[in-house]
């Protein structure tokens, strides 16, 4: 029980890494909140792990809008007192997200907008809703899920530059908050199998992750066993950025 009684926010959380890190984060004893555009979904998996014995609220959240995260950051507080992790999750390629495909400088700015606001503002505002909390009660742990191309740069420019965000932004919260007991870490993985498709792209070890490998990560950084970790960028990627030829 790495978690007791730990609550967590989980943007992104009805599905792929955000759901497989609730998943763990239960197991340790966490009451989860999972805030996802897709309302449907973040309901139906909070019902699921409610089913099983966790204590779980599902909420519809587009990171986009800054009333919605402060509303659900406030629904956290209120139905369970307060607030111990985020885990920033939203997030994807936009053009694929969006059904749109082309060279970066053809796509219309909508899709560079939404691959901006995504994957970096949403998580920029779910700090600034979570952190005024995390430091009157002196503890917290902020996780913001980057990739291996914010490191790279190998991906569309307006994702690379976002991920790469995340890992400024780690930073500057882990900056902000050491002093109050606030944590924060960036994780990047390379390809993880929420989608098949990424079974296709390449890494040293030759597979992609199961998004459960990347959870793992993420609740040894959320537990006190991480307490001397801040600031930093996790690459969890199968040695897809080590660089040479393959
Ligand atoms: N899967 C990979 O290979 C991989 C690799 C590196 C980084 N990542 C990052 O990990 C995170 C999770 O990816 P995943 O593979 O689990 O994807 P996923 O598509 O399974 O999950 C993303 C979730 O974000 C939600 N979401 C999308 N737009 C949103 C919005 N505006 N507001 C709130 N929620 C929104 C979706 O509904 C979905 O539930 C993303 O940030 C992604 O960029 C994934």
């Amino acid at each position: 029980m790495r978690l007791a009684n730990r609550v967590a926010i989980i943007s992104g959380g009805a599905s792929g890494i955000g759901l497989a890190a609730a998943r763990r984060f239960v197991a340790h004893g966490a009451r989860v909140v999972l805030a996802d555009v897709d309302a449907d979904a973040a309901y139906a998996a909070a019902a699921q792990l409610s089913a099983e014995g966790a204590e779980a609220i599902g909420v519809e959240v587009d990171v986009r809008c800054y009333n919605q995260v402060k509303a659900a950051v406030a629904l956290a507080a209120e139905r369970y007192g307060r607030v111990d992790i985020l885990l920033n999750s939203a997030g994807g390629n936009a053009a694929r997200v969006l059904g749109r495909s082309g060279p970066f400088h053809e796509l219309d700015i909508e899709v560079i907008d939404w691959g901006l606001d995504v994957n970096l503002k949403g998580a920029v505002y779910f700090c600034h809703a979570v952190l005024g909390a995390m430091i009157e009660q002196r503890s917290g742990v902020v996780i913001n899920m980057g990739s291996v191309d914010g490191v790279t740069g190998c991906g569309s420019p307006d994702y690379s530059s976002a991920k790469s965000g995340m890992i400024g932004l780690t930073k500057s919260i882990a900056i902000l908050g050491a002093p109050h007991g606030v944590r924060s870490v960036c994780v990047s993985p390379g390809p993880v199998l929420t989608r098949p498709a990424m079974a296709k792209m390449r890494t040293r070890l030759g597979r992609a992750a199961e998004p459960e490998e990347i959870a793992e990560l993420i609740l040894y950084l959320c537990s006190d066993d991480a307490a001397f970790i801040t600031g930093a960028n996790y690459v969890i990627d199968g040695g897809r950025s080590v660089g040479g030829p393959y």
